[in-house]
Formats: C-alpha cells, sequence, structure tokens
C-alpha cells in the first residue's frame, strides 16, 4: 500500500500548487464544520479543476486505502463534511468544479457543476429569464454538490420540494475512480433503478456528485411577503390551511418563528428591525409568488390576513410595501441560525412531523425540554408548511455553555421522544452525518439499515467515501 508521503508526491503531480493545499493556514478552513461541534485533521486537501482530474484523484486514494471526505462549501448542520481526528481522512474540496455548463430556457433545465454556489446557480437562472427555487440561509456559501448530497430543503420546500425534486440527472466519482454519466435531462426515463436519487442524501458515502441537471421554473412576476403576529401555534397551522385553500400555488414560503427566535435576531444581527409596533409569541412569514404578472397576490394577502384577524388567529401584520422590505422582513428569518449562535450555546433539533401536528410538536417538545433543563430557552422556527420544525434549544443565560452541550443527547432524547411519538422523522433536511449515526439503529434499524448497508458495501466495498458518516 502506498505511505501517505508518496501519495501526496502522486497527487502534487496530477493535479499541481491550485490542485493540492498541504500547508496549515490553507487547511484550517475545511478541518471544523459551522457549528464548531468537530474539529479534526487532514494530511491534505485535494481541490480538483475537472471530472477527470477528480477522478484520477479518487483512483490513486483508492490504491493507497485513504479515506475520503467531500466538502462543498462546509455548512453541514451534522458535521458531515469535517474529517476525524485521525489525520488520516483526505478532504476533497469541489469548489473547483464551478461552471454552469448549460441553461436551457425550453427545456427548463441547468447543468451545474457540484462546486457551483446556491446563490450563482439561481442568479444564472434569472438571468436566462428562469428560476431555480432552492433557497436556504447559507446559500452564499452553500454548494449544488452540497445541497443535492444532503437533499437540502430549505424555504421553499412547500412549493418546489426538496433537492431531490429539483434534479433530474448528475454526473459522479464512483469510489473506485470511474466516472458514471448520468447527466440525462430527461422528465420521463423508466430505465431500471433510479440510480441517481441513491447519490442525493447519501452526504457523500458513495461517491462524488461532480455535476447535476437540474430543473428550472418560470421566474417570480409577481410578490407578497407579510411578517404577522399570530395568537399562537395553532393559529399558524390555521393560517397555513387558509393560504393553502385559497391558492396552494401561490405559496412560496411559510415559517413559523417563535418570540424568543426574533428577539435575539433584534438583539444580535446589525440592521433588523421589528416590522411591527410590539413583541409576540409567537409569528409567521408568509411568502406568495406567481409567475403570472397580474395575480393580484397584495389583494389575497389582505383578503387571507382580515379573515384570521377577524377569526383571532392573526393579531397584527407588516405587509411589505417594496422589494426593500421583503428583503428586511427575510433578513428577520434568515439570521435565526446566527443570532442563535451569538446568544450562546444551542442544541438543534431539525425534525419533522406530520403537518398537521407542528403544533403539538412544539408545545410538548418545549414543555419536556423546560422540566429537563430549568431555564432553557426554546427556539422552534422555520419550515412550518412542510411540517419541518427547528426545535432548537438555548442555554439558559446563567448556564455554562460546555455544561449545557454536555447535555446535548438528553435533549436531542427528549425532542426526539415526542417526534417519534407523533409519527415524525428525528432528520428531516439536514441530514445525519456525524453528530446522528448514532440514531440510526434505533430509529431506521432492521431491513431498512440493513439494505443501506448492503448498498454502502456493493458501491463502497473499501469503505473509503466519508467513514463515520450517516450508518452506524
Ligand atoms: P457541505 O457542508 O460541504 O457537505 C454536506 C455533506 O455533503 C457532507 O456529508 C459532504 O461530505 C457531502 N458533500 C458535499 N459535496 C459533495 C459532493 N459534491 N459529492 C458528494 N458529497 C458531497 N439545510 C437545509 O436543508 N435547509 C436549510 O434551511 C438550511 N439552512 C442553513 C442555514 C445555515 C446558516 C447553515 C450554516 C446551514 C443550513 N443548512 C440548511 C444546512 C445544509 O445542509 C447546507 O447549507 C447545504 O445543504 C450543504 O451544502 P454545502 O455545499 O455546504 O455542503
Ligand atoms: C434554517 O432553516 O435556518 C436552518 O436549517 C436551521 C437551523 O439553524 O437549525
Ligand atoms: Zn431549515
Amino acid at each position: 500500500m502506498t505511505d501517505t508521503s508518496t501519495l501526496l508526491t502522486q497527487l502534487s503531480a496530477l493535479l499541481g500548487p491550485r490542485g493540492l493545499l498541504t500547508d496549515a493556514a490553507s487547511l484550517e478552513p475545511h478541518l471544523a464544520d459551522w457549528r464548531a461541534l468537530y474539529r479534526g485533521a487532514t494530511p491534505c486537501v485535494v481541490r480538483p479543476g475537472s471530472t477527470a482530474e477528480l477522478a484520477a484523484a479518487v483512483k490513486l486514494c483508492a490504491a493507497a486505502g485513504v479515506p475520503l471526505v467531500p466538502q462543498g462549501g462546509n455548512t453541514s448542520m451534522v458535521g458531515g463534511a469535517t474529517p476525524d481526528e485521525s489525520g488520516r481522512q483526505v478532504v476533497v474540496s469541489l469548489a473547483r468544479l464551478n461552471r454552469v455548463r448549460d441553461i436551457d430556457p425550453m427545456d427548463m433545465t441547468m447543468t451545474c457543476e457540484a462546486g457551483v454556489i446556491l446563490k450563482a446557480a439561481q442568479d444564472a437562472a434569472a438571468a436566462a429569464d428562469c428560476l431555480f427555487p432552492l433557497s436556504l440561509g447559507a446559500e452564499g456559501s452553500a454548494t449544488i454538490g452540497g445541497v443535492l448530497s444532503t437533499n437540502a430543503g430549505g424555504n421553499t420546500t412547500v412549493r418546489y420540494g426538496n433537492a431531490r425534486e429539483l434534479m433530474l440527472g448528475l454526473e459522479v466519482v464512483l469510489p473506485d475512480g470511474q466516472v458514471w454519466n448520468g447527466l440525462r435531462r430527461l422528465r420521463k426515463d423508466n430505465t431500471g433503478y433510479a440510480l441517481r436519487h441513491l447519490f442525493v442524501g447519501a452526504e457523500g458515502t458513495l461517491g462524488f456528485i461532480t455535476a447535476a441537471v437540474l430543473r428550472l421554473f418560470p421566474r417570480a412576476r409577481e410578490s407578497a411577503v407579510a411578517f404577522c403576529a399570530v395568537r399562537d401555534e395553532d393559529a399558524a397551522l390555521a393560517l397555513f390551511r387558509r393560504f393553502r385553500d385559497r391558492d396552494e400555488t401561490a405559496v412560496r414560503a411559510f415559517e413559523y418563528l417563535s418570540g424568543e427566535g426574533v428577539g435575539f435576531a433584534l438583539k444580535h444581527i446589525e440592521g433588523c428591525l421589528n416590522p411591527l409596533a410590539g413583541r409576540h409569541d409567537h409569528y409567521v412569514l408568509v411568502d406568495l409568488a406567481s409567475s403570472r404578472p397580474e395575480a393580484g397576490l397584495r389583494g389575497l394577502l389582505e383578503a387571507v390576513l382580515e379573515q384570521a384577524m377577524d377569526a383571532g388567529e392573526v393579531l397584527d401584520a407588516a405587509l411589505a410595501e417594496s422589494e426593500a422590505q421583503k428583503a428586511a422582513i427575510w433578513r428577520i428569518r434568515e439570521e435565526h441560525p446566527e443570532a442563535q449562535k451569538r446568544e450562546g450555546a444551542s442544541v438543534k433539533n431539525d425534525v419533522s412531523v406530520p403537518v398537521s401536528k407542528v403544533p403539538e410538536l412544539i408545545r410538548r417538545s418545549s414543555e419536556a425540554c423546560r422540566a429537563l433543563i430549568p431555564g432553557v430557552r426554546p427556539v422552534p422556527f422555520g419550515h412550518l408548511g412542510d411540517g419541518n420544525i427547528h426545535m432548537n434549544l438555548e442555554q439558559p443565560p446563567d448556564m455554562d455553555p460546555a455544561a449545557f452541550l454536555a447535555r446535548s443527547h438528553d435533549i436531542m432524547d427528549t425532542v426526539n421522544a415526542v417526534v417519534r411519538d407523533l409519527g415524525g422523522s428525528f432528520s428531516a433536511e439536514h441530514g445525519i452525518g456525524r453528530l446522528k449515526t448514532d440514531m440510526m439503529e434505533d430509529w431506521r434499524g432492521g431491513p431498512e439499515l440493513a439494505l443501506m448497508q448492503a448498498i454502502k458495501a456493493a458501491v463502497d466495498p473499501a469503505g473509503l467515501m466519508n467513514p463515520g458518516k450517516v450508518l452506524p
């Protein structure tokens, strides 16, 4: 087997100085995750400039028996893109595979390489008068390869689905260095097992996504945004139903926010202003959009809110009057993860339940966590329209952050007990990564996990792709 210094010499000859980082300062940003839960080590970061270069590098690493950790924007919430502490795992950054290869407004498809930043993909679609709808707080850093590998959801899932639903074809470098070109841009293609879907959500454990054919949509020609204070969680759900029943296709995003979370955003994020006169315990951000230029969304928004106010569900509402006001309202929502980070230590629970159970999820898990750790501050927020609430917990103000984080697993277990009772999932959109592997046996054990392990063994028999992630 090749030793590490021989492998580095081979990789250096293959990739050149732009394609291989070895000095400590260059490695640094690749070693820890966004939440600072993990800090690993790596002998080098491989940065291939093409699919062929990646394939050749993977062949060298496979021959040397060296494990590989794919990394996109490194915004994983579950430590999925971080190498372990052994110092043996090689980080492979897809950042230089950043070309939009093709946009076709007739087929409504776009072919992007894995390292294209999500925001750049949205902008490229917009420049072709189309919409690539995937949208999330980390879109300025997250990559197409990363969002597909985690099957990311985000703010527009309620209307357009998760990343999986936005993908038609893939190009993949397999763990032995073979390239599979599945970049078909077909709406119908029933030709055996849908292999492309194996790699979506696999979190880099089956191979490298190097490019993808993505679905495009007509761009929005009208939109309307409101920030509403609602009576309680039930009122938030009732308001969602009112909009959905009136015009399901108009609802682009429907996000729940708690008084605590909005308070953190107003406190910590420079320039964040309260759109309403006072403070409330529960809020909803509703975003309507249509590709029809005269869709009458403002009228729809006003009519539904008026009905909901008459019913006592909505207590107050601010309707955005300009694009700047829409952005300001969205900022309060999108800065939630950052504001929570600045407030102190927090434990995240990215969970989902049937939409109808969201109020019960929020109430019961908040109560159970308060009983577990007196003074803990529940900060539930997120994608109510998908039944996906970030049931996050902020440390009590006077508690030592390390002592609070030491209770992470107790807190997750407490929330997950409620989630299980409500027929939900312990991971809605962030994936498993390293953080939740120990929950897999309990939640997915039996034939489901056995099948996953069989697939892993078939595709990556040497176990070199992102070891220690997803599977226990
Ligand atoms: P990375 O973090 O680099 O990697 C994620 C996983 O994919 C890792 O397991 C990695 O090994 C693997 N991977 C990366 N690239 C490839 C590739 N080309 N081939 C194979 N495997 C690969 N997620 C949501 O779903 N919805 C949200 O609303 C949301 N909001 C977020 C807000 C913030 C502020 C942050 C920091 C994160 C948020 N996330 C959200 C987490 C989310 O998982 C990521 O933002 C995104 O999906 C990851 O993209 P990335 O390029 O950063 O991937
Ligand atoms: C978001 O929707 O902002 C993130 O997925 C949630 C989080 O930070 O927990
Ligand atoms: Zn989210």
